[in-house]
């Protein structure tokens, strides 16, 4: 089998580089994973939807590196980003026998990858892994950068490790079976990386929206790889997110609120994002950073992208301030002080402490 063409992004760390190959056909080429030594065992993980689709066919692909390959179908849904569903990880790789060399395969979306890769930063303290994004969340974020990890009920991805990949594998073929509500999610992460690094991005999205929700080839190509770019190129400078990596989480203070209010899986993670966005900018608007016409700009594209524009309730009562105490968990907050990813309108992000007052205005002012 010739070896399909495909493009990739570099991600040059300090002690290690790796690439995000993007294209189609590149699940089922065994040239693919040339560049994967080969070893005794593989597992790929994958999850219930994704199994019956994919992962005979990634079984059939890497057969002749490995001796033996398992595969694992985990339940499908955020509400199973847990500690019992990474322990059954764990159970696999000890079941059969797998050792420091055996291969991770996350085959899936954001939540396979996310607790594929802590699984495989902690088994055995350590063992290499391969992301294959099956969502477009997953190909323009998650997969990308080496945040592995999984919920608690008291916050969203509070446990986890940074772990790199061996290499990510983004097959543009797989996002044809993607559920039309998730290929919106997926534009919410898109999106994002407009207003904080990008503005030209965003001008094309404005222009193309309607060919990336049809899933038109070449319009998802052009995104998935720019995204990449740029979280290729913030992860770089700072892969540990000592401090400008914080950026790629604008809008996820109040969307991991949300997510995390709601009971996880209410909201997917994207729609979650795409509201809390709207809300980081309205309170970058009343802080005076950015002018009015982006906020707009922001929230028309998401609503044309079919996201939620506007919060849901997470209380009867005091709904602010439910919010800002599942806010305080956030992992950017400082001493107890609320810290927020906050735009300008120069496509430049930062992340700084607001007014609880402030906060409460938005909250009140964006939610149903
Ligand atoms: P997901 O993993 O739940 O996948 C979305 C849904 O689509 C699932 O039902 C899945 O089975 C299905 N699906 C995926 N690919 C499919 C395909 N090709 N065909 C048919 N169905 C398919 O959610 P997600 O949106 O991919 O990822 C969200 C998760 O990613 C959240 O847990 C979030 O916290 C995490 N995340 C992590 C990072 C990071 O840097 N590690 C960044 C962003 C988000
Ligand atoms: N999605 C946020 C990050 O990777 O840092």
């Amino acid at each position: 089998m010739d070896a399909p063409r495909f493009e990739t992004v570099p991600i040059h760390l300090a002690d290690r580089n790796y690439c995000i190959a993007i294209g189609s056909g590149l699940l089922d080429s065994p040239h693919s994973y040339d560049d994967i030594a080969d070893a005794a065992s593989a597992l790929i993980v994958t999850n219930a939807t994704i199994a019956p689709l994919y992962a005979h066919r990634l079984q059939h692909a890497v057969s002749s590196k490995f001796r033996e390959i398992h595969t694992l179908v985990l339940p499908d849904g955020e509400q199973f980003k847990t500690w019992p569903t990474l322990n059954l990880i764990f159970d696999a790789l000890l079941q059969n026998g797998c050792d420091r060399k055996t291969v991770l395969f996350a085959l899936g979306g954001g939540v396979v990858g996310d607790m594929t890769g802590f699984a495989a930063a902690s088994y055995m303290r350590g063992v290499p892994f391969v992301q294959i994004p099956t969502s477009l969340l997953a190909q323009v974020d998650s997969s990308v950068g080496g945040k592995t990890g999984i919920n608690h009920p008291l916050g969203k991805n509070m446990i986890g490790a940074f772990y790199q990949p061996l290499k990510v594998l983004c097959d543009l073929e797989l996002l044809k079976t993607l559920p039309q509500r998730e290929l919106s999610a997926g534009l919410a992460e898109v999106i994002k990386y407009g207003p904080i690094a990008d503005l030209a991005l965003l001008d094309w999205i404005e222009g193309h929206i309607g060919a990336l929700l049809a899933g038109d080839p070449a319009a998802l190509a052009h995104v998935v790889k720019r995204s990449c770019e740029i979280k290729a190129w913030v992860v770089g400078q700072d892969e540990k997110e000592s401090g400008l990596r914080a950026i790629l989480n604008f809008g996820h203070t109040f969307g991991h609120a949300i997510e995390a209010g709601l009971g996880y899986g209410h909201w997917l993670h994207g729609e979650a994002v795409a509201c809390g966005m709207v809300m980081a900018a309205q309170l970058s608007l009343r802080l005076g950073l950015v002018d009015a016409e982006l906020v707009r700009r922001l929230t028309r594209l998401l609503e044309r992208a079919g996201l939620p524009v506007r919060g849901p309730r997470l209380a009867e009562g005091d709904n602010a301030g439910r919010y800002l105490e599942l806010m305080r968990m956030d992992k950017k907050s400082q001493g107890g002080e609320l810290r927020f990813v906050l735009i300008d309108g120069a496509a430049r992000a930062a992340v700084r402490a607001a007014p609880q007052a402030l906060v409460r205005e938005v909250i009140d002012a964006c939610c149903r």
